[in-house]
């Protein structure tokens, strides 16, 4: 937020959603940032030299090395227009595929920042054993299995093919462009010679001032002929100086055989990227990689936000692709489709080493692999944290946090979580309590764990500079503060809490110190939060940073970190060693540690590891709720399905409709947090009129009898890398008409499909079915019957209804018992949908732990296979021990790390019933239902209403009240037709 926002907070009007506008003049478009313009003006002249156009990078043949264990080769590159400057690039192939591509300037006259990849890699890929590079006389290839990399000498091309065609391809049109370091041309006083001596006691005349500028520049053609923003920037009232002079790093890619895009976060558009380059483009500036608080952003706009994550999907029919680039400078990247089946990509980045990874697929799923081999899988989060989270800046005192629960209560609506803004601080330096609104924070804190619930509280990264603030103290102390363009002292800038500093989380010496911050006990030395307690978890805002009175809302590009690093060289990286840090101090605070939650505003590649995310300030209107769905979903292709957008809108005051539309939204997010902005009216759900209210209660218990769904989803990715939400291309890779599809999507594997309405005053809406398989209404069971080349269904969703699916073949576990708080639900019984599919089999996975300590690292934990199977006469529906079937084995590729055969876990929920189960399609009523050499089962049957063809109507319905078997336990149910 800017300064104004901050000055005139408390007196602001109530704001109006429809007079709101993101302040772009805060922001740079590509034409203002000196690097990006460059950029696209060589891409620019190579689209007006066409053919003739000719990378001038090459690769020396006589300088390749190839590594003895034959996976890493390594040659020279010069540049023709500088002979002179030397660049090494590096090419290693990965075991699982991937192409590491790597290239940097050597022995230059500085050094270009290289460490992107140490924060996002999870640790040092493994190498093939299996690759070998064939030199030839234009190229050097390497085969291995069905792909192959063939780099090409001159002019440079690097490409990834697949069974001889071409997946990736790097530098295809020339756009290679590694500025290297120069000095700068110095302005010069000499005595012009030719001149006559100037006569005694005549004052300085032949002095003069020339630039060595060469007449003719011969590099013009490739670079311009200015130096263009080379030393010195100007952006509104900012000046960047820059030290370094040019050093940015221009490479196309492009996928001559995928036709869609998927990536890139974080944007406000289309799941399948917009264009921003070739005829006729969408957006007329790249997408912008840069974080910052773009206050009031667009619904629609390839701007950067608060994150960014440079990784793209490339998808056809045929195959997916991915690419990574690790790293952390701004970027901006380019998009265009020279034909409906292939796309071209552009990337501009201000610093740093090329780093590329290619990621072969060629499935969606082995792309997701190959991305979480690198950077890691989401860790498993708490279970109550996929519960409901109720925020709002600000709830405005301990005894309004009391009373918030109580009303929750009163209206038996389920929650997990309350939150604390800023507010609850004194002068906003955080840890620090406001004593007279807060005065017994513990208590408090307590009060709502009483319940089975936690809180979580803000802690922003700006310290207030003030002696009597001891996180600051502390700090500065260490010298762990950001440091000034000049290198010394500490850089002073403008947040909430007015004069403010920030650590700099790249300095190894802030990380055990701010991890002690968080300690509910006192040090020995130094100061910790003693005045909280370990059910407090913590949300980290601002952190891109954001700055009010720094250029961009942010810090200035030269101010320095650990290393000499200049602010430009890490700035989307910044965000993430913050809530990294922070995640690590709440594990921490605990012995053994306990599963942290850190919602973090601004991210990177690799964030994933460490919390969730959510979309930030989004507006109270409708295309912002629909966005926000598009934003959860990009982010789970890039790695962070732990997402979610502020239920209701930050800014505005929803009316109902939008209210109840919103959560509709909102519940089938993976993070699901209502939150608004200070100067809205209060709108907890409790204090909706009817018929509202109850629509919302029902829908929060809706989620909360889906828990199980959305953990053994997490569990998944947790291991996989799948997002927990589902784009139709990742479900069906092969299908070209879901790949636009961004408004429905499904749930981890559990075959739930899903389509909030995200329109005013609509009840209409059309569903998407990509397979001749049956969709059961998951309320009415109503089976819709898709077909193989896709269908359309026509589907009206009343207010109260939100149109949600189960894919025949599915068996969805669920506990249908409302509860206030999903801690008391640890030993409630399940009910088992089971959807037969057409061909009359299904199957569902559950899988269950403590929900909050690591045991389930060590094998504690419950996994089951349910698998419903139709003979001639019989369906047989049958519960199986995944963990203890296959110990130490891998499942669907997934190495088991352990499984306790014992497990206390197990053990302890033994007695947990299946108290319904619900078989979805059969056929007709069954003559007999018993558990596997049992007796007589009590159920009931609903015949099915057929109503159009094959099979469409109200399905058959059969539901066993209580089927006598346990969750834990291997078991089968036999019903005879
Ligand atoms: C930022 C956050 C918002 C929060 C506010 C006050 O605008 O995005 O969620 O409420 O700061 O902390």
């Amino acid at each position: 937020m800017p300064p104004w926002t901050l000055l005139g907070v408390l007196s602001l009007l109530l704001v109006v959603p429809d007079a709101l506008a993101v302040k772009s003049h805060d922001f740079k478009t590509c034409s203002q940032a000196g690097f990006c313009r460059r950029g696209r003006a060589l891409s620019a002249r190579a689209a007006e030299a066409k053919s003739a156009w000719n990378s001038p990078y090459s690769l020396d043949p006589a300088s390749i090395i190839i590594a003895s264990n034959k996976a890493v080769f390594t040659a020279g590159v010069k540049s023709a227009l500088y002979p002179e400057i030397n660049f090494g690039l590096e090419l290693r192939v990965h075991d699982d595929g991937v192409v590491r591509v790597r290239m940097d300037e050597i022995n230059g006259l500085r050094k270009r920042y290289d460490e992107a990849a140490s924060w996002a890699l999870i640790s040092e890929p493994q190498i093939s054993e299996d690759i070998t590079w064939t030199a030839g006389k234009k190229d050097i290839k390497a085969k291995y299995g069905n792909n192959e990399v063939v780099v090409a000498f001159e002019p440079l091309k690097i490409s990834l093919l697949r069974g001889g065609k071409e997946q990736v391809v790097l530098n295809g049109q020339g756009l290679l462009h590694m500025e290297h370091f120069r000095t700068k041309a110095v302005e010069e006083t000499k005595t012009e010679e030719a001149e006559p001596k100037p006569e005694e006691g005549a004052e300085d005349a032949a002095e003069q001032v020339v630039m060595k500028v060469p007449e003719v520049n011969p590099r013009a053609w490739f670079e311009g002929d200015t130096e263009d923003d080379w030393w010195e920037e100007r952006f509104s009232t900012w000046t960047d100086s820059k030290p370094k002079g040019p050093e940015s790093l221009s490479i196309d890619i492009s996928f001559p055989s995928h036709g869609t895009i998927y990536g890139i976060p974080q944007h406000a558009t289309r799941l399948a990227l917009p264009t921003t380059a070739g005829d006729s483009p969408t957006f007329t500036d790249p997408y912008r990689l840069y974080n910052t608080d773009v206050f009031e952003y667009l619904a629609s706009s390839p701007m950067s936000l608060y994150g960014s994550i440079p990784i793209l999907h490339a998808h056809s029919a045929d195959s997916t692709v991915g690419i990574f680039h690790a790293v952390g400078s701004e970027t901006w990247i380019d998009v265009a489709h020279p034909t409906d089946k292939s796309t071209t990509t552009h990337w501009i980045s201000e610093s740093g080493i090329l780093d590329l990874f290619l990621m072969p697929g060629p499935t969606p799923a082995d792309v997701f692999a190959q991305y979480s081999a690198l950077t890691g899988t989401p860790v498993l989060p708490p279970h109550w944290s996929l519960g409901y989270h109720q925020c709002r800046w600000n709830y405005i005192s301990s005894d309004d946090v009391r009373t918030v629960q109580k009303r929750f209560d009163e209206e038996d609506m389920p929650v997990d979580v309350f939150w604390l803004d800023i507010e609850y601080s004194e002068d906003h330096k955080y840890f620090m309590w406001n004593e007279k609104n807060f005065p017994d924070p513990v208590d408090m804190t307590n009060d709502v764990a009483a319940l089975g619930r936690k809180m979580v509280v803000i802690v922003d990264p700006h310290l207030k500079r003030t002696s009597t603030y001891p996180a600051f103290q502390e700090a500065s102390d260490r010298q762990v503060l950001v440091k000034p363009p000049s290198g010394e002292g500490e850089y002073e800038g403008w947040c909430w809490s007015g004069s403010s500093s920030w650590i700099d989380f790249f300095n190894p010496n802030s990380w055990d110190w701010w991890k002690a911050k968080f300690k509910t006990t006192a040090l020995k030395e130094g100061w910790s939060w003693t005045s909280s307690t370990t059910d407090i978890h913590i949300w980290n805002d601002m952190n891109e940073p954001s700055v009010f009175n720094g250029p961009e809302i942010s810090m200035p590009r030269d101010n320095i970190h650990h290393g000499g690093w200049e602010h430009r060289d890490i700035h989307n990286i910044n965000g993430m060693l913050f809530s990294n840090l922070t995640s690590q101090a709440v594990q921490e605070r605990t012995d053994p540690p306990t599963r942290p939650f850190v919602l973090t505003r601004s991210f990177f590649a690799g964030s994933q590891r460490f919390g969730a995310m959510w979309t930030g300030d989004n507006l109270g209107t409708w295309e912002h709720m629909a966005v926000g769905i598009q934003m959860v979903l990009a982010n789970g292709i890039a790695g962070l399905s732990f997402a979610g957008s502020d239920v209701g809108g930050f800014f505005g005051n929803p009316e109902p409709e939008m209210l109840v539309r919103w959560y509709q939204v909102g519940i089938f997010n993976p993070f699901l947090r209502a939150h608004a902005h200070i100067d809205t009216k209060r709108r907890e759900p409790f204090l909706l009129e009817q018929p509202y209210k109850g629509i919302v209660k029902d829908l929060l218990r809706l989620r909360y009898t889906m828990l199980p769904v959305w953990y053994t989803a997490f569990r998944e990715t947790s291991v996989t890398g799948v997002p927990v939400l589902r784009p139709h291309y990742v479900m069906f890779p092969k299908d070209p008409k879901g790949f636009d599809l961004d408004d429905q999507y499904f749930i981890g594997n559990s075959g739930l499909l899903v389509k909030p309405i995200t329109t005013k005053g609509t009840t209409k809406t059309t569903v998407y079915l990509a397979e001749d398989e049956v969709y059961y209404d998951y309320f009415t069971h109503h089976a819709y019957r898709g077909t193989a080349k896709g269908k359309e269904i026509d589907y009206t969703a009343e207010l109260h209804q939100v149109p949600l699916f189960v894919r025949g073949g599915s068996i969805v576990p669920t506990r249908e018992r409302p509860r206030r708080a999903s801690s008391l639900m640890h030993r409630d019984p399940f009910t088992l949908r089971v959807a037969l599919a057409k061909a009359g089999a299904a199957r569902g996975e559950l899988y269950l732990d403590d929900g909050v300590s690591y045991a389930h690292e060590k094998g504690q934990f419950v996994w089951r296979a349910f698998e419903a199977a139709t003979a001639k006469k019989t369906v047989r529906v049958a519960s199986t021990d995944l963990g203890a079937a296959r110990p130490g084995a891998a499942v669907d590729g997934i190495a088991l790390a352990s499984y306790d055969a014992g497990n206390k876990f197990a053990e302890s929920i033994a007695d947990v019933r299946v108290e319904k189960m619900v078989v979805v399609g059969l056929s007709g009523k069954p003559a007999s239902v018993k558990v596997d050499g049992g007796a007589e089962l009590v159920w009931e049957f609903t015949p099915g209403v057929a109503a159009g063809g094959k099979g469409e109507g109200v399905a058959g319905v059969l539901t066993i009240k209580d089927p006598k078997v346990r969750i834990v336990e291997d078991w089968a149910i036999i019903i005879q037709l």
